[in-house]
């Protein structure tokens, strides 16, 4: 894929993400229909549909041929070698459904897993993660890069625990819990989009995660591996967009991480 065709692919996320954050904004003070999805705290609520159907006209209106995933319509027009969107409309509906500001729009567009652009936007701080394959990545148009940090024990980690306890027996907490005892210092934010878009830009060391569905992670993918980061499985394979464990880091403790998930 061509640099122009990825840079002109990310022009309409852009455009989509923004459209998208401007309606979650404004819609967080309102009231609001909640409702669940499978899982004791899996919520949607009616902002998630609105923000995804104004994501997908907007693009449906520049590329009428494209494929979509997206999390509340599912995967419609798949075509297979058709450049495919992978949307979350709102990632962190838990904290938005609290109506805690920490959420994020999450577009990208890929071609047979390779993700050609990502946007992540978090429309409260009015802050805007991009990046294209091959075009670096940026915060508000500054080119950004994962942080120097080297060494382990001074590092500041990111993670998220999966909503289907019941299903699913791996909950995370010893790899939480062996993280803690070193006296590492962890945070949970709620939107796994964001997690991935702060290790692009330095901010945490690194994030991981399991449990997660492609339209969570494939924006944030690219802009940690185009802002110099690793990102991989928890087998240290690289990470394809349907794995559904991650690690994602700054390279330089990647290897920590893996040990102390220790799956392989
Ligand atoms: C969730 C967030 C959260 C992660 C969950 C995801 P949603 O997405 O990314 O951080 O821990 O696994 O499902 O449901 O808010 O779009
Ligand atoms: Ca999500
Ligand atoms: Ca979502």
């Amino acid at each position: 894929m061509s640099l122009s065709l990825n840079k002109e692919l990310l022009e309409t996320a852009v455009k989509a993400g923004l459209e998208a954050g401007k309606l979650l904004k404004e819609g967080i003070d309102t009231i609001y229909e909640i409702s669940y999805k499978d899982g004791l705290n899996n919520l949607v609520t009616e902002f998630d549909k609105k923000a995804e159907e104004i994501i997908i006209n907007i693009i449906k209106d520049k590329y009428p041929d494209h494929s979509f995933l997206a999390e509340e319509s599912g995967d419609t027009n798949y075509i297979e070698n058709n450049i495919r969107w992978v949307i979350d409309p709102l990632d962190g509906t838990v904290n938005y459904a609290h109506k805690l500001p920490i959420f994020s729009v999450s577009i990208a567009a890929e071609l047979n897993g390779e993700i050609l652009c990502g946007v992540v936007f978090q429309p409260i701080l009015d802050e805007l993660f991009t990046a294209s394959l091959g075009g670096g990545a940026y915060l508000n148009g500054k080119p950004i890069k994962v942080s120097p940090v080297s060494d382990f024990n001074k590092s500041f980690l990111v993670t998220g625990f999966p909503y289907n306890v019941n299903e699913n027996p791996d909950n995370c907490l010893d790899d939480f819990t062996n993280v803690i005892k070193r006296g590492i210092p962890v945070r949970r934010l709620g939107s796994a989009a964001v997690d991935l878009a702060y290790v692009a830009c330095g901010r945490f060391d690194a994030f991981w995660e399991i449990s997660l569905n492609a339209w969570d992670v494939a924006a944030g993918a690219i802009l940690v591996k185009e802002a110099g980061g690793s990102i991989t499985n928890y087998k240290n394979d690289n990470f394809l967009v349907n794995d559904s464990s991650l690690i994602a880091s700054n390279g330089l403790i990647h290897n920590d991480i893996v040990n102390l998930l220790n799956r392989k």
